[in-house]
């Protein structure tokens, strides 16, 4: 039976970079004779401009039937004034949650052909190789209540829960004791236990299990100290395993060590290993439409998607392998150029690619 990939570019750079990412796709398809099905739907700004929602009934129905989401990125000063229940990113974060996306995968990693466009020192960055696991589905970002409410002395408060529950700690704990075990065999237990109980709690947890996982080196860190530690020693981190809230900020901090946030891509996986494959920027709305984003943490994603959803992993490593080449051959977007390099489009970046994997 045929795969179903179900692309959703959304909005600002998001379909140029899909654009790219469906070209190389296409070669991949046919060189390892994948038997994949593509279809498209509008999520986003691009979905309340057609239906008055972020995300329809109708597309989100596909994307539970699909076995990897191919997503772009949402949002963007046209949309800045809709009630926040109905923001372009509603349309992303309801997919995570009603597919129960919980464990979301952010590596970085450095291509040593991109040392230079790192804005640390080389020695710090060089090698450099971490995987942030972010709770997605649970944390302060869904928390009940919320909302922004009047009191009685006619002031504003605005507020949010930050809760989670044991079950949502232990699940995602596990997965980043046994991505540990696949890696280095160290894992960071990032939380605010010294203030926030509910990360008490997370850390009593992982704590508990870290018993069971006797091949991995357990520690735990504060958000603020680790924050520090990614810029001041990044290459002391094998995983790191975090909330959703913490998780978000951090994964652009490791983002931009490797050089670019246009390089990284993220899967989101539930327990059924469907997935959503997205790269770690946003949809970068000053440069869209202009041909200077960098498709690679889009092609990269793709290849994610082929390794975790599809279990193709000869054809994820060829994109891997191709987008080392393009790099190799000096080729760089506006965000990754340095001295010495060819400055090349989105477009021309992602033909690149195709080059490398029909050669
Ligand atoms: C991310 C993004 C999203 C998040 C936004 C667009 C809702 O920043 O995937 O990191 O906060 O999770
Ligand atoms: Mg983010």
């Amino acid at each position: 039976m045929s795969k179903q990939i179900l692309c959703l570019p959304g909005d600002g750079i998001g379909p140029e970079i899909v654009t790219e990412a469906l070209k190389v796709l296409d070669v991949i398809k046919q060189k390892f004779n994948l038997d994949i099905e593509i279809s498209d739907g509008l999520v986003g700004g691009a979905s309340i401009d057609a239906y008055g929602v972020p995300l329809s009934d109708e597309v989100l129905a596909v994307a539970k039937k699909s076995d990897g989401i191919l997503f772009g990125a949402v949002g963007g000063p046209k949309w800045d004034d809709q009630p926040m229940m109905n923001r372009p990113e509603r349309g992303l974060l309801k997919l995570r949650s009603e597919m129960d996306l919980f464990a979301n995968l952010r590596p970085a990693m450095l291509f040593p052909q991109l040392a230079e466009a790192s804005s640390l020192k080389h020695e710090l960055v060089a090698g450099l190789d971490i995987l942030i696991v972010r709770e997605l589905t649970g944390g302060i970002y869904f928390g009940e209540p919320r909302g922004i409410r009047t009191l009685e002395s006619g002031e504003r408060e605005g507020y949010n829960s930050y809760v989670y529950r044991e079950s949502e700690i232990k699940r995602i704990a596990k997965v980043a004791f046994e991505a540990a075990q696949k890696r280095g065999g160290q894992l960071t237990s990032v939380d605010k236990s010294n203030v926030l109980e509910v990360t008490a709690l997370w850390r009593e947890l992982v704590t508990e299990m870290g018993k069971d996982y006797s091949d991995v080196e357990l520690s735990h860190m504060y958000v603020d100290n680790a924050a520090m530690q990614l810029v001041r020693a990044p290459k002391q981190f094998d995983v790191m395993v975090t909330g959703n809230m913490f998780g978000d900020i951090l994964s652009d901090c490791a983002a931009m060590l490797t050089g670019s946030i246009g390089m990284l891509p993220s899967a989101s996986l539930n327990d059924a290993n469907q997935g959503m494959y997205e790269p770690v920027h946003g949809s970068a709305p000053d440069i869209a439409g202009e041909g200077k984003a960098n498709p690679l943490a889009q092609i990269l994603s793709l290849a994610m998607l082929l390794r975790y959803s599809l279990n193709e992993v000869a054809a994820a490593d060829a994109i891997e392998q191709a987008v080392s080449d393009v790099l190799d051959l000096g080729l760089r977007t506006g965000d990754i150029v340095s001295e010495g390099c060819t400055l090349v489009n989105t477009s021309e970046m992602g033909d690149a690619v195709v080059r490398s994997l029909q050669a």
